[in-house]
């Protein structure tokens, strides 16, 4: 490999512009070489934002590229799959966003794929990079709050009642807020207390969506704009998780509402995207406070982000692409991975198992 690590975006659409660009630019280890989308007018003016070199609206093109190294790709949720395979087979280490494929099976086969090749594979699981998510986890593997016994985590978004675009179709993207928003919250669930047993789910639809932004007339929504679950991790420890993107009140600039607490034998610590530098925590006795987060756990071990600099709630985002381009580097396996990525669809996969046969199920994920 040369010096530089050389990355191609794969979709360049609002998450890529989001996160994914400005990580790759304070990362002085790699260069933004390509980017492709099929939408040309968007692709033309990526390339003069972005300035990557390359630009193709077909991700063949890229997979087959020998002078790209890696890829990030930020595509509707029905490509992962075909996207991640045809990359893996050229040769490239790979980011993809979440979920990661229409379901655990997909998944799974995902991971399988980049594990046998030996190459680097990540899940954009964002919100683990989260200076207070990184702090609260530390406080339960450092037993701070005793024995954890219970977590809890709600997402909720006040975003408008039209066309959620390819979001509201099941063959594009497998399901609503389930996927889109509450995946995020299994997945760190998953990191803070260790596997899921079991769990019983709910999602519910409050809008059809069947128009526009522009009041053009759509195909309505078929996916779920609230999902819910309770479950049971393998520690004996309870969970309860909700969220939706339709809680009215709840805009606060796009950043929505979100909480997520772990309480154990002797206190509780909760995390909140909208103050990601400070926790809340209370011992037995006492009151739930604020709390600075230490200043090492403000950015990720080597990461070059100025934690002082930009918006809080946006700039962790950034830490992902540092922590792919570390993992490529040292030759070690990416935090989070593939496999994290199939764990929580298997438990995302479950909740609509469960509610549609209204019954509990089983979580028995093999990748
Ligand atoms: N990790 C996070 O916090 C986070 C946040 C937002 C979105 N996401 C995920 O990122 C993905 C993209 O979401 P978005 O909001 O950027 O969507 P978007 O619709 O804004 O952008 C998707 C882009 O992919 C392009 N595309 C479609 N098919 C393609 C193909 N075959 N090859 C290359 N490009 C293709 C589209 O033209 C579009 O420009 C989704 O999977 C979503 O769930 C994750």
């Amino acid at each position: 490999m040369p010096n530089k690590v050389r990355i191609a975006i794969i979709g360049a659409g609002a998450v890529s512009d989001y996160h994914h660009v400005p990580g790759i630019r304070i990362d002085s280890r790699c260069e933004l070489v390509a980017v492709c989308d099929p939408n040309e007018q968007l692709l033309n003016q990526r390339q003069k934002d972005w300035g990557p070199t390359k630009k193709t609206t077909q991700f063949e093109e890229i997979a087959a590229d020998p002078d790209i190294d890696a890829v990030i790709i930020a595509t509707p949720n029905f490509t992962h799959r075909p996207i991640a395979l045809a990359c893996i087979a050229g040769g490239k280490h790979v980011m993809c966003e979440k979920p990661l494929g229409l379901n655990f099976s997909e998944s799974a086969e995902m991971f399988r794929a980049a594990r046998d090749k030996n190459l680097r594979h990540m899940t954009a699981f964002t919100y683990r990079f989260a200076p207070s998510m990184r702090y609260v986890r530390h406080l339960v593997k450092s037993g701070a709050l005793g024995q954890p016994r219970h977590f809890r985590s709600q997402r909720f978004l006040d975003w408008p009642e039209t066309s959620w675009g390819w979001r509201q179709y099941k063959k594009l993207a497998g399901a609503g807020d389930l996927f889109d928003m509450t995946i995020h919250r299994i997945d760190f669930s998953m990191d803070l207390m260790g596997p899921i047993n079991a769990i019983c789910g709910a999602v519910a639809q409050f809008a059809k969506r069947e128009k526009t932004n522009d009041g053009q007339a759509c195909a309505p929504s078929e996916v779920d704009d609230w999902s819910s679950l309770i479950g049971l991790f393998a520690n004996g420890a309870t969970g309860v998780w909700e969220g939706s993107t339709l809680m009215k009140g709840h805009h606060n600039n796009g950043f929505g509402y979100e909480w997520a607490e772990v309480n154990g034998s002797e206190g509780s610590a909760a995390y909140q995207l909208t103050d990601p530098n400070n926790i809340v925590i209370g011992k037995h006795g006492g009151t739930m406070q604020k709390q600075a987060v230490p200043r090492e756990f403000l950015v990720i071990p080597g990461s070059p982000r100025n934690p002082n600099d930009g918006v809080p709630s946006t700039v962790f985002r950034y830490d992902l692409v540092w922590e792919f381009v570390s993992a490529i580097t040292e030759g070690r396996d990416c935090v989070p991975g593939f496999d994290h990525g199939a764990l929580a669809q298997a438990v995302a996969d479950a909740t609509l198992e469960s509610f549609e046969k209204k019954t509990w199920v089983n979580i028995d994920a093999k990748l």
